[in-house]
């Protein structure tokens, strides 16, 4: 089967593209302040292109939906009760729920409406013992443009007991070229997950005051003297969680959650992954707002609950908002 490719499109403008290829965001065009569209998401230059043997080496997961668990799982799997439940990994680690995960299935496009409000919504069903988790999961992606808003929502419903963790793996860059370096960059966090050299939480919860990770107040995203952020925030009261700020388009973009945590991450580069436009972007090309629930849940008592159990719904909610300033 071929991936499909679908246009949303907003009345103030916005013009969202995507493919159920891994219910992924392909592009996402936004007017900037001389009402010029401008790309502000990295994708690939075609639909085709996301289904490619060699575009999976990279494990991008450009725009892609993430899970059954995004970030990693430490242990080589999880308990729940008494039983525990080996997963697909490396070296004891999974990663965004492991190979041939939701980023690379085809999704069904279950219901789309145009209009003011736009959207479209992808299911999945996901079997029990999928990269080694138990339980068949029901699972929903819907898109939606309201006004200057993308909302994306994630729900999921399950049939025996099991851990969910899904986001959104958009990478942004609100010139449209470039980097991010000098980016204005606030994110409503006080605490971060600290990480080990796999990038797997330790356990401890430290404070941002005094390292690299504080954005309390927007602060110029700089990459002077380390290599950028892979970094779980612990996200605190208030509507808005975090916002990127672009100056040379005048793009602001508000980012909003019901989830705990935001995992921020900014690549150096696409390695040898040729990008739509990649003669475009410089080093520090794009960041992602990954909303989540903290990375190695599973295993860390102390953190949020990622279990779901029969009869409940597991919601994901996450809105970007985009203002010109
Ligand atoms: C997340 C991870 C990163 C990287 C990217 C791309 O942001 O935390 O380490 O793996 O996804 O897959």
């Amino acid at each position: 089967m071929k991936p499909t490719e679908i246009q949303l499109n907003s009345p103030s403008g916005l013009k969202l593209d995507l493919t159920n290829y891994g219910a992924t965001l392909t592009r996402l065009q936004i007017p900037d302040k001389h009402g010029v569209l401008t790309d502000v998401v990295i994708g690939l230059a075609n639909v085709e292109e996301y289904t490619s043997e060699d575009y999976k080496k990279y494990n991008f997961c450009l725009g892609a939906t993430i899970g059954r668990y995004a970030g990693r799982i430490s242990g080589g799997g999880f308990s729940i009760g008494e039983n525990f439940y080996e997963l697909s990994h490396q070296d004891g680690v999974q990663l965004h729920g492991g190979k041939h995960s939701l980023d690379q299935q085809l999704w069904l496009v279950d219901q789309m409406e145009e209009g003011d409000t736009p959207f479209v919504l992808f299911s999945l069903k996901s079997n029990a013992g999928d990269n080694g988790y138990p339980g068949n999961l029901n699972l929903f992606a819907k898109y939606q443009l309201e006004n200057n808003t993308l909302k994306i929502t994630y729900t999921a419903t399950t049939d025996a007991p099991t851990v969910i963790n899904l986001t959104n793996h958009a990478y942004f860059n609100l010139d449209g070229q470039g980097t991010t370096h000098g980016n204005e960059l606030y994110v409503n966090a006080s605490r971060y997950l600290e990480v080990d050299e796999r990038l797997v939480p330790t356990g401890r919860i430290l404070n941002v005051e005094d390292t690299p990770y504080d954005y309390t107040e927007k602060t110029a995203l700089h990459f002077k003297g380390h290599y950028g952020l892979d970094t779980p925030f612990i996200l605190e009261e208030g509507k808005i969680k975090a916002s990127l700020y672009a100056k040379h388009s005048g793009i602001q973009m508000n980012v909003t959650t019901n989830q705990p945590a935001m995992v921020l991450f900014t690549p150096q580069d696409f390695g040898g992954l040729k990008v739509r436009n990649s003669e475009l972007f410089q080093g520090f090309p794009a960041i992602c707002f990954e909303c989540q629930n903290f990375p190695d849940a599973p295993n860390q008592p102390h953190f949020p609950s990622a279990l779901l159990l029969p009869g409940e719904t597991y919601r994901n909610e996450m809105s970007y908002q985009f203002e010109i300033k």
